[in-house]
């Protein structure tokens, strides 16, 4: 028996240490990890395993309480879960929620996921660590079968989002972005430290949905097997050039002394096909989760990067106009959308000469 509260997830009753965290990275205080902000997180792999609707064996790496792999055990019809975690603490949680939900197609693990990735292989790995997931990528690509979903968690936002910079760079090989576009820079590295580790195993991939919230990027993708699949992933690795004297951004595909930002992956984020098969209802957080499948079926997810309303009204040194007047007008000239990764973010197709113009002409417009 294990000591601890029972809160209700999606729907899935979860128990978890008495003192856990509530926001933010987290922090262990009871032996075992609980976030319940992750809630989301882990709404998004019950709507997303759900939309692919078939039979799926499943690895949840790190799962101190198996929050995530029980409610993929209770909610997603035809899934075999294995909730594995180094820490001897964490399997009495595991067996008690399986117990709490009576589930049978989940089995509690207590092994180095090195380990387990080592001697069996799955058609969904999930990596959930604390910080950066770069020293368990190799082991979770070599758990992956033909097809399978590789979903990782990075929540080291600082070095991914460019504040410390030397960090990224020995971690994931790359130079961050800073400023306005530093979050989809940091999504966009991180993706493209997954498709240079599968590039290493001849495998390739094709993403279905990366995300940035709260503390942490996420991206899950389905792994292709095969050289061709490899360096077609590899040829949409970008280097990007950033100029603060005239917010123009610029990619390539080399690296040069303009082009200093990156690797990182400069491809789409996004399978709407199964995006617009995700369902919110019966999720922890249905609001979030209807929104959050709202911004991500629409967003330009080709056009590395977004733009900030913020950033175009301190350069051009004029007030911001109202959101919806620039969406508006914007996109009389070019496709222009939200992102989901700010409120006062955007993305378009027009050039930024262009936005600056329409930019003007929004905040005379009152
Ligand atoms: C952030 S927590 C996971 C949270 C969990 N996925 C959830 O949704 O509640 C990270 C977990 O990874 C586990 N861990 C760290 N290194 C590991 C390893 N090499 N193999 C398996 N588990 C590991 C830790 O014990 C910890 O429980």
């Amino acid at each position: 028996m294990v000591e601890g509260v029972v809160i209700r997830e999606g729907q899935t009753d979860l128990i978890v240490p008495a003192q856990h965290s509530s926001g933010g990275p987290g922090k262990i205080y009871d032996d075992v990890f609980f976030n319940e902000q992750m809630a989301f997180n882990r709404d998004v792999s019950v709507m997303l395993l759900r939309a692919i609707g078939r039979e799926m064996k499943v690895a949840d790496c790190m799962a101190a309480t198996g929050s995530r792999s029980v409610r993929i055990a209770n909610e997603v019809p035809g899934t075999d879960v294995v909730a594995n975690d180094i820490n001897p603490a964490a399997i009495a949680y595991m067996e008690e929620n399986i117990r709490l939900n009576g589930v049978s197609n989940c089995r509690p693990n207590r092994e180095n996921l090195q380990v387990l990735l080592g001697k069996e292989t799955f058609d969904y790995v999930d990596l959930d660590p604390f910080g950066s997931p770069i020293p368990f990528l190799h082991s979770a690509i070599q758990g992956c079968r033909r097809g399978a979903i590789l979903a990782v968690t990075a929540t080291d936002t600082a070095p991914l989002a460019g504040a410390h910079s030397g960090k990224c760079v020995r971690r994931y090989c790359a130079t961050p972005l800073r400023g306005y576009s530093c979050h989809e820079s940091g999504l966009r590295i991180l993706m493209g430290a997954v498709a240079r580790d599968l590039a290493k195993f001849d495998m390739g991939m094709e993403p279905i949905l990366s995300f940035y919230a709260d503390h942490y990027f996420r991206t899950y993708v389905r792994v292709r097997k095969g050289a061709g699949a490899a360096d077609k992933t590899l040829a949409q690795l970008i280097h990007v050039a950033l100029d603060p004297n005239t917010l123009q951004r610029s990619v390539s595909q080399v690296h040069d002394a303009e082009h200093k930002y990156g690797p990182m992956w400069g491809g789409k984020l996004f399978d709407r096909e199964i995006i617009s098969k995700m369902d919110a209802t019966g999720m922890a957080d249905e609001k979030r989760c209807r929104k959050m499948l709202e911004l991500w079926s629409q967003e330009l997810d080709e056009v590395p990067f977004m733009y900030d309303v913020s950033e175009f009204s301190s350069h051009l040194k004029i007030s911001s106009p109202k959101y919806e007047t620039l969406m508006e007008l914007l996109n009389t000239e070019g496709l222009s959308t939200r992102t989901h990764i700010s409120p006062t973010g955007f993305k378009s197709v027009l050039s930024v000469d262009d936005i600056k113009r329409i930019f003007i002409q929004a905040s005379e417009t009152r």
